[in-house]
């Protein structure tokens, strides 16, 4: 009998990239890059015993001290940094892989005592409720500076620099982070943003300033290595989104200003990616498209298998397996049993949970 081969295990284009498979290692903040934000070789080991994953996503990584959300996240700011992503993203693509950094502004997620007594910054000054864990144990989350219009340019020159650092270190291209109530969220969710000005109020302007910086960082860098990940309706991080109309409105009116610039991909976090409104978003993108199914059940290699096979995307972002499974391409496509993960270890110190996860024998 003739195998019907299986499109998850198939090659997709995704900008200037050839992925072998439709499986993308998700963002995943680990913390383990100390406070001067310089990824190390156990960076590198990570990334590298990950690298027949179609695409690697970094984790969090922050355009400028003032977006730094946790201890030891690794920056695209200093020297340091980006020679410590080159060693990376060299490593990476030594073992035959591809890898792009996630370009991710704090916001309000964060504190002076983390990102280093910078002012902490947001669309307007509504501090989230609860605590943030900071260099000096937890805290409050402060109220945010809200950015004035004259800021604005400078947070967009942030991110063009840091995705032009990414890429001469060695990146095949960034994701922008619009998605889990950081910075880009934030002026999405009508929570978080009350501005009145041409970025706040309407779903149109709350949407704005997404636009606007996908579009310089796309003129910067080029589309074909630009992607962008959004999170509708997450309500986490207090950028809470619960009018079922105006979220349509404002994620429409994004997809619509982002569709005509070409990008490598967009990749949505959403409980139900087979749902009208992520299915409706992908229309209005028209381009490769990225599904996650958030943060409820991991995602397990059925759930991948059918949304590929089903065209609810075009390739699956897959987190806490790709943590515990650095061979986990060939362990679902295999149909082999897998390591489960453990979460102790997601935002710790050193190897343990981190690059001793084994790979099956051959
Ligand atoms: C430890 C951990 C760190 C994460 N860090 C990030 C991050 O830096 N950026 C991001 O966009 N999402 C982040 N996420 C969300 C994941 O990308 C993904 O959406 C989530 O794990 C759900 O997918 P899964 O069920 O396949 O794990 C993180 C999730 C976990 C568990």
């Amino acid at each position: 009998m003739k195998e019907v081969p299986v499109k998850l295990f198939s090659p997709l284009t995704l900008g200037d990239l050839e992925l072998p498979n439709r499986l993308v290692m998700a963002p995943l903040t680990r913390i383990r890059s100390g406070q001067s934000g310089v990824p190390g070789e156990l960076v590198a080991l990570h990334y590298t015993q990950r690298a027949s994953l179609g695409l690697i996503v970094s984790e969090g990584t922050y355009p400028s001290h003032a977006g730094q959300g946790f201890p030891g996240q690794p920056g695209l700011v200093e020297p340091e940094q980006l020679a410590g992503w080159k060693a990376v993203t060299d490593s990476v693509h030594a073992a035959g892989g591809r890898i792009v950094a996630q370009v991710m502004h704090a916001g309000r997620v964060t504190h002076e005592s983390t990102n280093g007594g910078f002012p902490v910054v947001g669309p307007s000054a509504i501090a989230i409720s609860g605590t943030t864990r900071t260099y000096d144990g937890k805290q409050d989350f402060p109220v945010p500076h809200a950015l004035t219009d004259d800021e604005l340019p400078g947070i967009i020159a942030e991110f063009v620099l840091a995705s032009k650092n990414a890429i001469a270190a060695g990146f095949d291209g960034v994701e922008l982070h619009g998605a889990n109530g950081y910075l880009l969220h934030e002026f999405l969710s009508p929570a978080s943003n009350v501005r009145d000005d041409a970025f706040g109020g309407s779903p149109e302007n709350r949407a704005r300033f997404v636009v606007d910086v996908v579009t310089a960082v796309t003129q910067a860098i080029g589309a074909d290595k630009v992607g962008l990940r959004i999170s509708p309706e997450h309500n986490i991080q207090d950028a809470r989104e619960t009018d079922a109309a105006d979220l349509v409105a404002t994620y429409g009116a994004l997809v619509d200003g982002i569709a005509p610039l070409g990008l490598a991909y967009l990749s949505v976090l959403h409980a139900d990616p087979r749902g009208d409104l992520v299915q409706n978003l992908r229309a209005r993108f028209g381009g490769v498209f990225l599904v996650n199914s958030g943060f409820g059940a991991i995602t397990a290699r059925d759930e991948a298998l059918g949304l590929v096979r089903d065209d609810i995307a075009d390739a699956v972002v897959v987190g806490r397996a790709a943590i515990a499974n650095p061979d986990l391409v060939r362990r679902w496509r295999d149909n082999l049993p897998v390591n489960e993960p453990n979460p102790i270890t997601y935002y710790a110190d050193g190897a343990r949970g981190y690059t001793d996860y084994p790979a099956l024998a051959s």
